[in-house]
């Protein structure tokens, strides 16, 4: 087949109707383990909404959001933790003022968004929005409102040019044949992504890969668009411009295993994401992030195994979750970009 830019046979192999990756070959779940899945999932929950209150306060969103939902295995663990810990009255919506108690607190609408049709068994609490896969998001989601929402490992399979220093110092577009995933090289960079790579991935080193990051800022800036108010945490794993990969980092998986690029359905096809170039308020690694909301890792005191073995063996499984999430050569080194949108009527 006549090779092609990789970001346009990146998107037909993850999302074209019928034969993308992503629609066809069950859900992500299915072929790696991310912080959504397990006991990590249900802390992570929690610590997206202790986020929230930080800058909201007691008052819960009204929506919660996850795009890039995968089969909602996020979303679920946020409809069980906010279930759990509803309080029964409102504190500020109260017909007698606030923290009179007099109004039942609202529901928060738990939505989750990904490219396949809702899932059989999905928590009949989780709602759930088809969108059309990769940059493009649903018309629906739009107008949110005191909104919480979460992009989890959605923006790192969001296609973005490839590109390759050239022997006369010139980025040119890497192209790739679908079918196998050889590559050759093409024209020098569009004006925007050239733009784009001379303020964030300055090179003119021969060999030097770059992953253009246009189409991950823009598909951010409209996510950040759809929502009138409310909080947005982008978490993926990126790099900053201290720490831009010479190489690239275009990799892909499939049951479970790494696996070579091939962009004919067969695997997903991802690329970190260049996270200091989203238009965000605070950018930092997961670690550091979730040891602001307190959570250490920590494990229970030895005494409590003898004096109550199931809180014990609750709280171990939690300091694993934790640990998990903190791990500065796991999850822990995942990047997390925050933006608040404010009502400014
Ligand atoms: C790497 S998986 C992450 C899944 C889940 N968030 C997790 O962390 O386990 C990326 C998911 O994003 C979904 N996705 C890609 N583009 C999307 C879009 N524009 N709207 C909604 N979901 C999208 C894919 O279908 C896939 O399920």
């Amino acid at each position: 087949m006549d090779p092609v830019p990789w970001r346009e046979a990146w998107h037909e192999g993850l999302y074209a109707v019928g034969r993308g990756f992503y629609v066809t070959r069950g859900g992500p779940a299915a072929h790696f383990t991310t912080a959504a899945h397990g006991p990590t999932g249900k802390v992570l929950a929690e610590a997206v909404l202790a986020l929230w209150a930080v800058e909201h306060g007691p008052v819960r969103p009204s929506v919660v959001v996850d795009v890039g939902a995968g089969r909602g295995e996020l979303a679920t663990h946020l409809a069980r933790v906010l279930a759990a810990t509803r309080p029964s009255k409102s504190p500020t919506r109260g017909v007698d003022g606030p923290g009179s108690g007099a109004d039942p607190a609202p529901r928060t609408r738990v939505v989750a968004v990904d490219v396949v049709e809702r899932p059989e068994t999905l928590d009949e609490r989780v709602e759930w929005l088809r969108s059309p896969g990769g940059a493009a998001l649903p018309p629906g989601l739009t107008g949110l409102r005191d909104a919480l929402v979460i992009a989890h490992e959605w923006l790192d399979v969001v296609p973005c040019t490839v590109a390759e220093v050239d022997a006369d110092e010139t980025a040119r577009q890497v192209l790739v044949d679908p079918t196998t995933g050889a590559e050759s090289l093409g024209a020098p960079l569009a004006d925007d992504d050239r733009r784009w790579a001379n303020t964030h991935w300055p090179t003119t080193t021969p060999g030097d890969r770059l992953e253009i990051g246009l189409d991950r800022d823009e598909a951010w800036a409209d996510l950040v668009s759809r929502v009138d108010t409310g909080t947005l945490l982008a978490v993926d794993y990126g790099h900053t411009a201290r720490t831009r990969p010479s190489r690239g980092t275009l990799t892909a998986y499939a049951g479970g295993e790494l696996t070579t690029p091939v962009p004919d359905g067969s695997c997903d096809v991802t690329a970190h994401v260049a996270i200091d170039s989203l238009d965000a308020d605070e950018v930092c690694t997961q670690r550091e992030a979730l040891k602001a909301l307190g959570l250490t890792g920590a494990v229970p005191p030895h005494a409590l195994a003898g004096s109550d073995p199931t809180a014990y063996l609750a709280a171990l499984e939690r300091a694993s979750a934790e640990a998990h999430l903190l791990d500065r050569d796991g999850f822990g080194a995942f990047w997390w970009a925050v933006k608040h949108v404010r009502d400014t009527t």
